[in-house]
């Protein structure tokens, strides 16, 4: 018999189990264009209210990884690892963690997103850097991981093609928020790329995807378990998002909050936290540690001793960037016309943040999208931002605008001071790593 899309759906909408040849053929038709757009968010849908069993969502993600391109390393004589973040504000942690995952002998195909809703891309970032090329072409994209350790690319030439007209589809037919399809969807794109191992940092709360801790776990297991599934060593660290994880949000004011982190002249200390850990794991993944201590030792000996500065630096220059980017970044990084203090305008001490919020008020400059494919701004975004638990008085800056004009300073100090809110007592501040999985 052929195969018939809506007796998959069917199976699936009644509670029923599909078999793999099933999920395998749905996501051919889905890839070909032979399963029409309604039955692919039937399908979606279905899903999204009767769930899938691991096995289920291990099928889809190979399925989708196969409707592709599927690279392998066989000229690196190094372990290959990435990194994958579910998303948040002010979280540039890849900028950091490649360099230092390749100064410490990893190579690190790290292949990025674009912003999308309140949350920054790594690759729009990468763009804010004038000449460099964020969509290399397969040949290029090799060499700069072969000789820097680590190329930070945007998505280039067939890598699981299904989820690009899947996500399409879920984002306009409110089935975004199901966990096997995101797992399907971020694994089969990790998958494709030929890891050995990965690690994943998902980001739990009022910034993130997941805004609670159970939810959170929920993902983090079935990407943990559907990836060993798929044959990909993986494991998970649950991390804070109920606050800017870095002191800025935007495109080039995070790249330069990266460069002052690699260079040492400044390092937000929740953002190094985070940073040392994934690293760590990354190391252990790939074998170039024993433990997780070990690791973090190497970590920030490369952070410390510029090694992993230079392999940024490295990849910048391969790339197509300034040859020498880190000696003078904010030479090259372009800068917004008008830079205004965000007074606190009361006193005490930082209490929480809609971090949202400030996602959508570095979206509502210009910094980020609404609809994929619009331009970004990349010179404007707040810097500066507090981390919880600081003392302030009615005229101690909360975040510096960049901004093009003086009309969006005043829309952007609206919203930052609705985002923050003050308490008179030092509250707790949770930690900024919740658990892990793996
Ligand atoms: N990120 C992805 O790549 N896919 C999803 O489905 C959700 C987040």
């Amino acid at each position: 018999m052929s195969f018939l899309p809506q007796e998959i759906i069917r199976t699936k909408r009644d509670g029923g189990e599909l078999d793999p040849a099933g999920i395998a053929a749905f996501i051919q038709g889905l890839t070909d264009g032979s399963v029409s757009e309604g039955q692919v968010a039937a399908f979606a849908m279905a899903v999204f209210f009767r769930g899938m069993s691991r096995k289920e969502a291990v099928a889809l993600t190979l399925s989708m990884r196969d409707s592709g391109e599927v690279l392998s390393w066989p000229e690196l004589d190094r372990p290959v690892v990435d990194k994958h973040s579910t998303g948040g504000v002010g979280d540039n942690v890849s900028l950091m963690l490649a360099p230092i995952a390749a100064a410490c002998g990893l190579a690190v195909p790290m292949i990025s997103g674009r912003g999308l809703g309140h949350t920054g891309g790594t690759l729009d970032k990468m763009e804010s850097i004038p000449g460099y090329t964020a969509m290399p072409d397969n040949a290029l994209f090799r060499k700069v991981v072969g000789s820097s350790g680590c190329a930070i690319i945007g998505q280039t030439g067939n890598l699981a093609p299904a989820d690009k007209r899947f996500y399409g589809i879920r984002d306009v037919t409110a089935t975004v928020e199901s966990v096997p399809l995101i797992t399907a969807s971020i694994l089969s794109k990790k998958l494709a790329a030929g890891l050995g191992a990965l690690v994943l940092d998902v980001k739990c709360g009022n910034g993130a995807f997941m805004d609670n801790p159970d939810r959170a776990n929920e993902l983090a297991r079935s990407l943990v378990e559907v990836a060993v599934g798929a044959g990909m060593p993986t494991t998970a660290l649950v991390t804070d998002m109920n606050q800017p994880l870095a002191s800025a949000a935007g495109n080039a004011v995070e790249v330069m909050n990266a460069a002052d982190f690699l260079t040492g002249k400044a390092r937000d200390s929740r953002l190094l936290e985070v940073t040392l850990a994934l690293a760590a794991e990354m190391l252990v993944s790939g074998g170039l540690a024993a433990t997780v201590e070990e690791a973090k030792k190497h970590a920030l000996a490369a952070l410390e001793n510029g090694s992993a500065a230079e392999r940024f630096n490295r990849m910048v220059a391969e790339l197509g960037g300034p040859k020498d980017f880190l000696a003078d970044p904010d030479r090259h990084l372009e800068k917004a016309p008008v830079v205004s203090a965000c007074l606190a305008g009361e006193q005490g001490y930082v209490a929480d943040y809609d971090t949202r919020a400030i996602g959508l008020s570095v979206v509502a400059l210009g910094g980020g999208r609404i609809r994929p494919g619009d331009p970004v701004d990349h010179a404007v975004g707040l810097t500066q931002l507090l981390p919880v638990g600081t003392r302030v008085e009615k005229d101690t800056p909360i975040a510096m605008i960049h901004a093009r004009n003086a009309d969006q300073v005043a829309v952007a100090e609206k919203e930052l001071r609705k985002a923050i809110r003050f308490a008179d007592t030092a509250g707790e501040v949770a930690p900024v790593i919740l658990g892990r999985h793996g």
